[in-house]
């Protein structure tokens, strides 16, 4: 391997042996002719048939993107909006406004949409700080609050991992404590690019204890792939009424709807307010808010982005346990894998496949990340990298 691969023959033979698999995953025999699992041929998605990659048309596992392809619900939505959408959302708006407060168990004071959740934490960072507030995170994490940080000048504290890469919680205590000045804390919870959790027993009581002068930024992106018990939501507490933590969601992951460009903060009325000093009045457009709307209302199809992932992540966690290469639990819709090669190798020999793998994350220097594709995209990455063992290529 290592050319791109469009022999039929080969697509053919990987779609058998995805079958198999899924039919033991899934806990049924069963398969329709289609060579789909039965349990994703009744999908509530319009996700394309699987072809073989090309140059033109890789397997894009480099952005933490769905791809799946957003609710039909939310597809049918957003088309009728566009014949609506020489008005602006004004009614929309608020609709979207009280149906996320209903979910957080909040009022509409304590909801923020964005554009994406990458205008949240730019919003929380402009909103909430000072010129002496610093900002605390860990040194890797998802890099939109740094990057947001230093253009409003702040100082930014970066905070070494532990060992296995978690989140050193006493040590960013620490950072909070020492400071003579405000800080805001960005915690990303599972993290980016790692897709591990920090389980909520380390961080409701620093929260909870209320540390004087400090925000918690609490970004909670992809919270709907994680198993892990451990994990909570910070969304009860600001339920409770805490005012020092904005949590930051988006529609762009479990929705599927990341080119629409809609997420939103969660807060206290007091912060919402600064927040919204900071983010244009009319933020989100017509499609975006009512396929958000209908997004929302399709549980089938977020039950089944949920269930997809997991599916695509036991494919791949099942090859890298074969060749041996260690990675971190994963909670997300992404798996960060230890290299034996050079990062720019792997990613050079997996574009020539047709595949699109994560970039570099520094300091994790021997790391990859692979967003989760369909089922049938993962099984071709894991007989793509079976095929790379044999020589040496991973
Ligand atoms: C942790 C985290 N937060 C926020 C974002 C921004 O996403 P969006 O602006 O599409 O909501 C991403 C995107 O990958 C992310 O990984």
């Amino acid at each position: 391997m290592g050319e791109l691969m469009n022999d039929e023959q080969t697509v053919n033979q990987k779609r058998r042996s995805l079958f198999k698999l899924s039919g033991v995953l899934l806990g049924s025999a069963a398969v329709t002719s289609s060579l789909v699992p039965r349990a994703f041929a009744a999908s509530p998605a319009t996700t394309p048939a699987f072809s073989a990659p090309t140059r033109d048309n890789p397997i894009r596992i480099n952005f933490n993107e769905n791809p799946l392809g957003m609710s039909p619900k939310a597809q049918a939505a957003a088309r009728d909006a566009v014949v609506k959408a020489n008005r602006y959302a004004k009614d929309e708006i608020v609709q979207l406004g009280q149906k996320l407060a209903d979910h957080h168990q909040v009022t509409l004071k304590s909801v923020l949409l964005t554009a994406g959740s990458s205008e949240g934490i730019r919003a929380a960072i402009e909103g909430c700080a000072t010129l002496d507030t610093q900002l605390v995170i860990p040194e890797l994490t998802y890099g939109d609050g740094e990057h947001f940080a230093k253009i409003a000048g702040l100082k930014v504290t970066k905070v070494k991992m532990l060992n296995n890469w978690a989140f050193d919680i006493p040590a960013m205590k620490a950072a909070v404590a020492d400071y003579n000045g405000p800080s805001l804390v960005y915690l990303v919870n599972p993290n980016n690019p790692t897709a591990t959790i920090t389980p909520a027993d380390l961080i409701e009581p620093w929260i909870t204890s209320k540390p004087a002068n400090t925000m918690f930024i609490i970004d909670e992106a992809y919270a709907e792939f994680v198993n892990d018990p451990r994990f909570r939501s910070v969304s009860p507490l600001l339920s409770q009424g805490m005012d020092n933590i904005i949590l930051l969601k988006t529609f762009s992951k479990i929705h599927a709807m990341a080119g629409m460009r809609v997420g939103y903060a969660v807060a206290h009325p007091d912060v919402i307010a600064r927040m919204n000093r900071e983010v244009a009045g009319e933020k989100i457009n017509f499609c975006g808010v009512d396929a958000a709307l209908a997004s929302m209302d399709d549980a089938a199809f977020i039950a089944y982005s949920k269930k997809s992932n997991d599916l695509s992540r036991q494919i791949l966690l099942k090859v890298l346990d074969e060749l041996k290469l260690p990675y971190l639990p994963s909670e997300g819709n992404f798996v960060f894998h230890q290299l034996i090669v050079p990062l720019k190798d792997y990613q050079k020999h997996m574009a020539d496949a047709g595949v699109l793998v994560g970039r570099a994350f520094p300091p994790a220097d021997n790391w990859c990340r692979i967003s989760l594709g369909t089922p049938e995209e993962m099984q071709w990455v894991a007989d793509t990298l079976r095929e790379f063992r044999k020589k040496n290529w991973v």
